[in-house]
């Protein structure tokens, strides 16, 4: 049991989701190793090669490493994306040293039993500047407005409406265009796109069995952004700093399923009086 209905969107079967579940395990894993790991002065490469350890020790491979989204873009090179400040997303681990005060985005992806889970938390490195921390509060809890908004028989447009309107009730952000989240599954990126604004009510249907990666992407200026010269690095147009937070997510008959969650969301969402969805083994 594959693609139905929707063509192009695949529908798990709850094998596939328990094996989800693995993949979104060890990207949950990699993610706190590395945000409890950065310290001022490191290099993002450093952060990058916690994330190789990782893989190698869960026995899982990198989403990232070597993805070509399109033909004249040169293959991704490194297993996560680290995006400081002005980046937003796709930065390149690079010897760029950290400092107090910034502001990075961890976004990783890893593959168990050829199926992918995605992620991103955006961390302080030391302590932010009050709007910057702010902003990055506010963005994490527009991903959360997000995955509370899924359920079944609802639509795509219902999860992009929640965060549209908890970042506009927030604050005066930029919300990011251009970029979305995306279905996710036995490719990391599938459709349909969930974009970070829209109309309740519209888009395809959330069906049990369909996994999503929901990323809201938040500056504290504009909403426009450009790619540097190393064709991957999206920085905002007005040097304003963005945050970006991403879970992989799925709706069972019991509830919402967080994924890339090491408790699969269970806290948070009892905490937001959702019901909480797992599939036992
Ligand atoms: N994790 C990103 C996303 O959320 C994709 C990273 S692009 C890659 O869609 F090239 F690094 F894989
Ligand atoms: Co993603």
């Amino acid at each position: 049991m594959k693609k139905r209905r929707v063509p192009g969107i695949e529908i798990l079967s709850d094998e596939d989701l328990k094996l989800m579940r693995k993949a979104g395990l060890v990207v949950a894993r990699a993610l706190r190793e590395m945000t409890s790991n950065v310290r001022v002065g490191m290099t993002t490469h450093e952060v990058d090669a916690i994330a190789v350890d990782v893989l190698a020790r869960e026995g899982a491979t990198s989403s990232f490493l070597g993805y070509e989204p399109m033909k004249g873009i040169p293959p991704y090179p490194g297993v996560t994306c680290l995006s400081v400040n002005e980046e937003v997303v796709h930065g390149l681990p690079s010897e760029r040293v950290l400092a107090e005060g910034d502001l990075l985005s961890i976004d990783f992806g890893a593959m168990i039993e050829g199926v992918h889970g995605d992620a991103a938390r955006s961390v302080g490195i030391g302590d932010l500047a009050s709007d910057v921390e702010k902003l990055n509060i506010d963005t994490e809890k527009s991903l959360w407005a997000g995955i509370s908004a899924a359920r079944l028989g609802g639509k795509i447009g219902d999860i992009s409406s929640a965060i549209e309107r908890s970042l506009r009730n927030a604050g005066k952000y930029g919300i990011v265009r251009g970029y979305t989240g995306h279905g996710i599954g036995h490719q990391m990126h599938q459709p349909p796109d969930i974009p970070n604004y829209g109309s309740r009510g519209k888009g395809p249907i959330i069906e049990q069995g369909l996994c999503m990666a929901i990323e809201p992407m938040a500056t504290l200026g504009t909403s426009n952004t450009d790619i540097l010269d190393d064709d991957w690095t999206v920085v905002t147009t007005d040097g304003s700093v963005g945050a970006h937070w991403e879970n992989t997510i799925t709706v069972t008959k019991f509830g919402i399923w967080v994924l890339t969650e090491e408790d699969g969301g269970e806290e948070t969402l009892h905490r937001l009086g959702l019901p909480f969805g797992p599939l036992s083994d």
